[in-house]
């Protein structure tokens, strides 16, 4: 590997691979955007790929076409995967295919007819907070809250969601490019296959017997003719499936620690929930969920912000930085649940911009006005412990002491 000339400094990769940069990336996100926002990280004597760091250079690159998503043909044949063939990472004319057969089902306004069921198991599972006086906020709320709404409009049944967790904890487990080895990676194939072949023997009985889930509804559309080819189909539920466990879930979880950290923003919120929507757009800024975007591929003497890129290269957006960067969020280390504008990238941009965005946005608001009716005093106990990972955030326990 030849290694380009805006390079990041020895020191820094150092920080990038240590345990502090998963406690808290922010600083050294700081210095990579003063040292230089557009570098390449050599993470491997055989790998390494670049990032962006900075909001205009960022914002940019996700909406950049010559830029291509498509890991496809980049692949050999026999490794190719059905999430390989989502809409994720496709460019059209495929991608616009593949997004358009779903897109009804997830505007604002088809979302919005979930409120009542999302409120619903807030409430319920609030239930054994409030009688223990806390518990683990990630396993009894954060997680439980977004996978039974996912699950439920897939129409996986109750008893198989447990074993969708591990699946999809193992698979994004390759999807952190710092601690990259065979063993993940093996672990991340073995359960994207398992969780097709769950997928295929729920589509066979969804054929027989149509629900109205949004399972049938695919089925139907590829049944009709040859608009969603099998592979498609299962690359579809796979990934809406993943997105809906790896995502909002952390989004309600780092929100919520925010919250705990800043008790003058609860309080804020407490007394105004009329805040709840800016509240959840500055839970996405200040410590966002996804916090590298998929790789982009390099076409061949790419310019992007002055540095020249090799064909081929893989692109990797730091919107966790992006959202941090003080030329576009002032004082961007503040976390204050009534800024605007608040033009963050947490949800991409351009034709890849997060399809459940409608849906995260809704659960996080339903969830905020629950814990802010329930909970006027709650605080972060001992044992917090965050994910390993450095592209997905979150944390794996927030223990919690409830007041009432
Ligand atoms: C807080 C929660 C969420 C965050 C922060 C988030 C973030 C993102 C981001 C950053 C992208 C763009 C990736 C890229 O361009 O490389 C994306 C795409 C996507 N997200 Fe989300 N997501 C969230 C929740 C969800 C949920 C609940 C679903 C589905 C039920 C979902 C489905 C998708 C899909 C299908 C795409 C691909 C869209 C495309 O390629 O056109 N996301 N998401």
């Amino acid at each position: 590997m030849t290694t380009p000339a805006s390079t990041v400094s020895a020191e820094l990769l150092e920080e990038l691979r240590s345990a502090r940069f998963i406690e808290s990336p922010y600083d050294v996100y700081r210095k990579l955007r003063e040292a230089a926002p557009v570098a390449f990280v050599p993470l491997s004597e055989e790998f390494g790929h670049w990032w962006i760091a900075d909001y205009a250079t960022a914002a940019d690159a996700l909406k950049d076409s010559r830029f291509s998503k498509d890991v496809v043909a980049r692949m050999h044949p026999d490794q190719v995967t059905p999430l390989d063939r989502s809409m994720l990472f496709r460019d059209p004319p495929a991608h616009t295919r593949l997004r358009e057969l779903v897109s009804r089902s997830f505007t604002p306004r088809t979302i919005e007819r979930l409120a009542p069921r999302i409120a619903e198991l807030a409430e319920e599972l609030l239930v054994p907070l409030d009688r223990d006086g806390g518990g683990d906020f990630m396993t009894q709320f954060a997680l439980p809250l977004p996978v039974t709404v996912i699950a439920e409009l897939l129409g996986v049944p109750e008893p198989d969601r447990e074993r969708f967790r591990e699946w999809s904890a193992r698979l994004i487990g390759a999807s952190d490019s710092t601690s990259h080895t065979q063993a993940v990676y093996d672990a991340a194939m073995e359960a994207e296959a398992s969780i097709a072949q769950y997928f295929r023997d729920l589509i066979r009985e969804r054929r027989h017997r149509p629900t109205g889930d949004l399972t049938s509804l695919l089925l139907e559309v590829h049944d009709a003719g040859d608009r969603l080819d099998e592979g498609e189909l299962l690359g579809m539920l796979t990934l809406l499936l993943v997105a809906g466990h790896e995502t909002t879930v952390n989004l309600l979880g780092n929100g919520f620690a925010a919250l705990m950290a800043h008790p003058g923003e609860w309080e804020r919120l407490r007394a105004d929930p009329g805040l709840a929507e800016s509240a959840v757009e500055e839970m996405l800024r200040y410590d966002a969920p996804v916090q590298r975007a998929t790789f982009r591929w390099s076409p061949a003497e790419a310019d992007v912000a002055g540095v020249r890129m090799g064909e081929g290269d893989a692109v990797a957006v730091v919107i966790g930085s992006a959202n941090r960067d003080p030329a576009q969020f002032p004082d961007p280390d503040r976390f204050d649940i009534s800024r605007a504008p608040n033009r963050h990238l947490a949800f991409g941009r351009g034709i890849h911009f997060c399809l459940g965005a409608p849906l995260a946005r809704l659960e996080a608001r339903l969830a905020l006005a629950a814990l802010t009716r329930h909970w006027p005093g709650a605080t972060v106990g001992d044992g917090v412990v965050r994910r390993p990972n450095t592209a997905f955030r979150g944390f794996r326990r927030l223990p919690i002491r409830v007041r009432h």
